[in-house]
C-alpha cells in the first residue's frame, strides 16, 4: 500500500543543499500545503450543527461523564498541551495502555485509535466513555445525565429521549461488557428489554455525533512551514525570512534522501495508513501490542461502524476496501499526523521515545529486534549524512497556533457530578 514518493528513492539527489529546486522536489513541496478544507462527515448528519457543536464543546469538559466524576475527554486531551497531555501512557480512572494522540487534524483520518479500530470521530468518542482505565462511565449513566442536563440541546437534535425516568427499565447503570458475563453491569444490560437497549445505543451514538461537531473545531492552523511553502513556490524571495537555513535543509532532507515523505506525505504529514517500523522492546514491557491486526478486525465488528443501523450513511468506501489480513499488519500502528509534533512529546503509540532527537536517533539505527512482526521494508535506515538538528528544526515549523481561544475552554459552567451517575457499585 506504500509505494516510495520521496524525490530520490532510486538515485538520490546530490545533498547540496544550495542547488536548484528540481520540478518533482517542487510538486512533492506543493503536496504538503495548504491544509485543506474540512472534509464532510457524510455518517454524521448533525457534524456541522451550530447546536450540537456547543453540546459535544461542553460534554467534551463534563468530568461528571465519568466513574470518579474526575475525569472528562480534557484530561487526556488538555487543549494547551495541544489536545494531549504529555504523558508517555494517558491517565484517567486509570492507566491507559498507549500514549495519548492530539486531536488537531483527526478530522481526515479515515481510522481512528492508533490501530484504526474505529471509522468515525463519533464512533471513537463512545471507546473512552465505558473504557474502565479512562471514564470508566457506562451508557445508562451517560444518558441519565444527558436528561437531566443537556435534554433541551439533546432534544432539538435528536428527537425525544427515551422514558429515561423509568428505573425498572433504564437502571441507573449497564452496558455490555466484554469477557465479564457477571459484571453488575453486563446482568443489568442483559435484563433490559431488545427496544430499551436499541434506544440507549441511540443515546450513546448521539452523544458521540454532538462530541465530534465539537472536534471538527479543533483542525491545525497556519504554520511557518506553510508560509515558506507559498512565497517560495510564488518565487517571492522573502520565503527564507519565514523558516531558519536549518529548517529549509531538513525540509529538503525530508522529502528527498530521508525519505520520510513516503508515509509522512499530503497536508497532514500522514498517508492514514498503519506500518510496522520494529520499534525496539521497552524496558519492562510484558506482552505485545499487535496494533492494526486487531483493530482492523474490531473495526468490521464494530455496532456503530460506518452503516450501521446508527450511521447517516450506508456508503463505506473505506471498511469496504479495508484489507482484514491478520499478518499483514502485525505490530502496525496509524502514521500520525507531523503538524505540532513538537507540542505532542512523548512519541509513538506507548510513548516510548521522550523527544524529537530520540524518534530520530532510532530511524537512524534501526534496532534489529522488533517487539513483534517484521520491520516494513519501505523503512529504511535513514542516510547517516542527514543532519539530525535539521530535521529536528524542519519538524518545529510546523507547530501553528492553537485552535481558536473559545475552542479551548467549556462555554458554560460543567453541572457538579450526580449522585446516581457518579459512581460504581
Ligand atoms: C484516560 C485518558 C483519555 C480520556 C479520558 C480520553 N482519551 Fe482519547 N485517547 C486516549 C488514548 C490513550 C488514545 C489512544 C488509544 C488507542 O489508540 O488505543 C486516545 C485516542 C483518541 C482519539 C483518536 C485520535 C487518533 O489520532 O486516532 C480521539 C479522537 C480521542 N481519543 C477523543 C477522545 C474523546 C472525544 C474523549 C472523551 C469522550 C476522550 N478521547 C477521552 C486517552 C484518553
Ligand atoms: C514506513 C513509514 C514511515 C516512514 C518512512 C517514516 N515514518 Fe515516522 N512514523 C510512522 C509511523 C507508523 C509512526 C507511529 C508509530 C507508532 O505509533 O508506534 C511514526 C512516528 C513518527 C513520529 C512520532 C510522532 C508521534 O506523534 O508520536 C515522528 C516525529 C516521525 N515519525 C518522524 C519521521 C521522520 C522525520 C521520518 C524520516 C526520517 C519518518 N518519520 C519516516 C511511519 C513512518
Amino acid at each position: 500500500m506504500t509505494g516510495c514518493f520521496a524525490v530520490g528513492c532510486s538515485s538520490p539527489p546530490q545533498p547540496d543543499a544550495n542547488r536548484p529546486w528540481t520540478a518533482a522536489e517542487r510538486a512533492l513541496l506543493g503536496s504538503l500545503t495548504p491544509i485543506p478544507s474540512l472534509p464532510p462527515s457524510p455518517g454524521n448528519r448533525v457534524a456541522d450543527d451550530p447546536v450540537a457543536v456547543n453540546l459535544g464543546h461542553v460534554l467534551f469538559f463534563d468530568t461528571g461523564l465519568s466513574a470518579n466524576g474526575k475525569v472528562a475527554c480534557a484530561t487526556c486531551h488538555v487543549p494547551e498541551k495541544w489536545f494531549t497531555d504529555r504523558l508517555p501512557l494517558a491517565q484517567g480512572v486509570g492507566q491507559a495502555g498507549r500514549n495519548a494522540p492530539t486531536l488537531i487534524g483527526t478530522q481526515w483520518l479515515p481510522y481512528l485509535f492508533h490501530d484504526g479500530r474505529k471509522d468515525s470521530l463519533w464512533a471513537q468518542a463512545l471507546g473512552p466513555m465505558e473504557a474502565e482505565v479512562e471514564h470508566g462511565f457506562d451508557r445508562l449513566a451517560l444518558a441519565h445525565r444527558i436528561a437531566k442536563h443537556y435534554r433541551q440541546p439533546y432534544e432539538q437534535l435528536f428527537g425525544p429521549l427515551p422514558p429515561l425516568d423509568d428505573l425498572t427499565r433504564f437502571p441507573p447503570h449497564a452496558r455490555p461488557v466484554p469477557f465479564q458475563s457477571n459484571h453488575p453491569h453486563h446482568v443489568a444490560w442483559l435484563a433490559m428489554a431488545d427496544a430499551d437497549r436499541m434506544a440507549v445505543n441511540a443515546v450513546l451514538a448521539n452523544f458521540g455525533k454532538a462530541i465530534e461537531a465539537y472536534e471538527r473545531k479543533l483542525v491545525p492552523r497556519e504554520a511557518p512551514f506553510d508560509r515558506y511553502a507559498r512565497k517560495f513556490l510564488a518565487g517571492d524571495p522573502t520565503a527564507a525570512q519565514e523558516i531558519s537555513p536549518a529548517s529549509q535543509r531538513g525540509l529538503r532532507d525530508f522529502i528527498g534522501r530521508a525519505q520520510c515523505v513516503n508515509c509522512h506525505n499530503g497536508p497532514l504529514f500522514t498517508d492514514r495508513g498503519f506500518h510496522n517500523l520494529g520499534l525496539p522492546r521497552v524496558p519492562g514491557q510484558t506482552g505485545v501490542d499487535v496494533g492494526r491486526s486487531l483493530g482492523a478486525q474490531s473495526v468490521k465488528a464494530d455496532d456503530f461502524r460506518c452503516g450501521s443501523v446508527f450511521s447517516d450513511t450506508q456508503r463505506c468506501e473505506e471498511l469496504r476496501f479495508l484489507n482484514p489480513r491478520f499478518e499483514d499488519f502485525l505490530g502496525a500502528f496509524k502514521t500520525p499526523t507531523l503538524r505540532n509534533v513538537a507540542q505532542t512529546a512523548p512519541y509513538m503509540h506507548n510513548g516510548q521515545f521522550a523527544t524529537l532527537n530520540d524518534v530520530l536517533a532510532f530511524y537512524r539505527t534501526l534496532p534489529e529486534a522488533a517487539q513483534v512482526g517484521h520491520r516494513e521494508l519501505v523503512l529504511t535506515l535513514l542516510d547517516p549524512a542527514v543532519s539530525q538538528s535539521d530535521l529536528v528544526a524542519f519538524l518545529e515549523t510546523l507547530t501553528g497556533p492553537l485552535p481558536d481561544g473559545q475552542w479551548l475552554h467549556p462555554p458554560q459552567p460543567i453541572p457538579p457530578p450526580d449522585a446516581m451517575t457518579g459512581t460504581t457499585p
